[in-house]
């Protein structure tokens, strides 16, 4: 697929089949997230493959909206930042999170982010950090960036092709 194609492809999915995605195309995505560029090459972004749906169901509390489908999922990966190591983590992360859902648009394969930074959980007081370093156990040093759910699209999606104009300022 061409790369005009493929970013006019990309849309948010969150209704999934019950079809398993294979290891082969899992680890195809991860990839994508590792060949990321980041600051001064750091690697800050690390990666939480989730498969078990045990895992999965519990992970739908890691935010008060927003995050109801993870349970739905054939897999997500929670994009973690050592913020010890590189102070533009929140950066690395997101480039590492955005080439995942590209790579999976080329497969075929749906996919959503599910923003954690700066979110509150299902839980009272409880962010959504707090929450999922619960869950999936992950060091203080790490910080939660988002988790990004994928399974195979049980709901079809226009090509996003309509741009606005007025934000491009050329002077
Ligand atoms: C930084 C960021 C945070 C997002 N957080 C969520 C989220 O928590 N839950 C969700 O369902 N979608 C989330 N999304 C998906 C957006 O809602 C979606 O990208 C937007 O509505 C445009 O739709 P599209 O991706 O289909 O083009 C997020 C997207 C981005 C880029």
């Amino acid at each position: 697929m061409e790369f005009t194609q493929l970013i006019e492809k990309r849309r948010s999915i969150r209704k999934y089949t019950s079809e398993a995605i294979s290891e082969d195309n899992i680890k195809k995505i991860v990839r994508a997230g590792l060949l990321a560029p980041s600051s001064r090459n750091l690697k800050s972004a690390e990666f939480i493959v989730i498969k078990d749906k045990e895992i999965l169901k519990k992970l739908k509390g890691v935010k008060s909206a927003g995050s109801g489908f993870l349970d739905q999922a054939a897999f997500a990966v929670a994009v973690i930042g050592d913020s010890e190591k590189a102070d533009a983590w929140i950066e690395d992360c997101s480039l590492a999170l955005i080439y995942m859902q590209l790579a999976a648009t080329e497969l075929g394969i749906g996919s959503c982010w599910i923003q954690c930074r700066l979110r509150q959980s299902s839980i009272e007081n409880v962010s959504s950090e707090q929450y999922a370093r619960e869950v999936l156990g992950f060091a203080d040093n790490y910080r939660l960036e988002a988790i990004m759910s994928f399974g195979m699209p049980d709901e079809e999606k226009e090509p996003c092709t309509k741009i606005d104009e007025d934000k491009i300022h050329i002077i």
